[in-house]
């Protein structure tokens, strides 16, 4: 049954879904491998919608700040290909991998070329290619989310940077491999710290349904002026759709029907295009690394109100 498709508010929905997710057992556990994370209450839920208009709805914990983890990485992508345009994709794919967020397997094989943006080997090429042309990769995505979400005290959480920074082999590893293949330009060091600072930063269910409207409005910011082409939108939103969950991906599309990007801090942004932006979180995840409450709501809501893009 769609209880709404185009009412003036989204707050009836969110009410039952947070009651729906309330009675719901089974939370999933947060991230343990970054112990700045381990801690989080699996309870905890929080989601907001953001409408294209700026309009914002929210239920639970949806002005809670979380760590962003790798929900940064739709923002890294969107803001680096907005500065060099498809030369990035000769130097990282767009086709799902099929393996964890943090696997090495295909690296080899492939040459050093990353299967796509949103795993971590992928995301350090991004980050990369944005540190080489902007000088500050994590800054110029800070400034970015404080913009679109109007919320100017956002900011990296540096307990939780040095936090990975000191379980960071995995993503060393990654980088080194990628740099003996020519695929990293700036030091492996240096790469890393900017990183973690970008994964670190925390924001709520309503900075973040906020700052990823732009992919809602087709490349339109929230000043009015374009980041990027509609095309350019259109693919960013694909390739959400296709590797966002990573090797959920097919069953996130398969449930929510969204293109959608999650974080292991338990956050999850997905977007209507042309229509509204959602942000949903809580900490307790599934063994792919999404959050366990947060898929489960968000197809809750595409059922309810029908909004997906299929
Ligand atoms: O690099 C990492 O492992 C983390 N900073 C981010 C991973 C992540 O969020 C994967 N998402 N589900």
């Amino acid at each position: 049954m769609v209880i709404m498709t185009s009412s003036l508010t989204f707050e009836p929905v969110l009410e039952r879904i947070a009651e729906e997710i309330e009675h719901t057992p089974g939370r999933g556990r947060p991230a343990d491998y970054i112990p700045a994370l381990a801690a989080g209450d699996p309870r905890r839920f929080g989601m907001a919608v953001a409408e294209v208009d700026g309009t914002v709805y929210g239920v639970g914990d949806w002005r809670e700040p979380f760590s962003t983890q790798s929900v940064t990485k739709v923002f890294t992508l969107a803001l680096d290909l907005a500065r060099e345009g498809d030369e990035l994709w000769a130097h990282v794919g767009r086709e799902p991998s099929g393996n964890a967020f943090n696997s090495l397997v295909q690296l080899e094989y492939e040459d050093g070329i990353p299967r796509n943006p949103f795993i971590n080997a992928g995301a350090l090429v991004v980050t990369d290619r944005l540190l080489t042309r902007t000088g500050d990769a994590a800054g110029t995505l800070l400034d970015f989310l404080r913009t679109e979400s109007g919320n100017g005290a956002l900011d990296f959480d540096l307990e939780v940077a040095a936090s990975e920074t000191a379980h960071g082999d995995r993503n060393a590893a990654l980088a080194h491999f990628m740099a003996s293949y020519g695929n990293i330009h700036n030091p492996v060091p240096l790469l890393l710290d900017q990183y973690f600072k970008q994964c670190s930063v925390r924001a709520s269910c309503a900075d973040l349904a906020l700052a990823t409207a732009f992919l809602a409005r087709h490349g339109v910011r929230a000043d009015g002026s374009r980041l990027f082409t509609r095309s350019q939108a259109k693919q960013v939103n694909a390739v959400m759709l296709t590797c966002g969950t990573y090797d959920a991906a097919g069953d996130f599309a398969y449930r929510v029907g969204l293109p959608g990007k999650s974080g292991v801090g338990g956050g999850i942004v997905a977007v209507v295009p042309g229509r509204c932006t959602l942000c949903v979180w809580s900490p307790g995840l599934d063994d792919r690394g999404n959050s366990v409450a947060g898929v489960a709501a968000l197809d809750r809501f595409t059922t309810l109100t029908g909004l997906s893009v299929f």
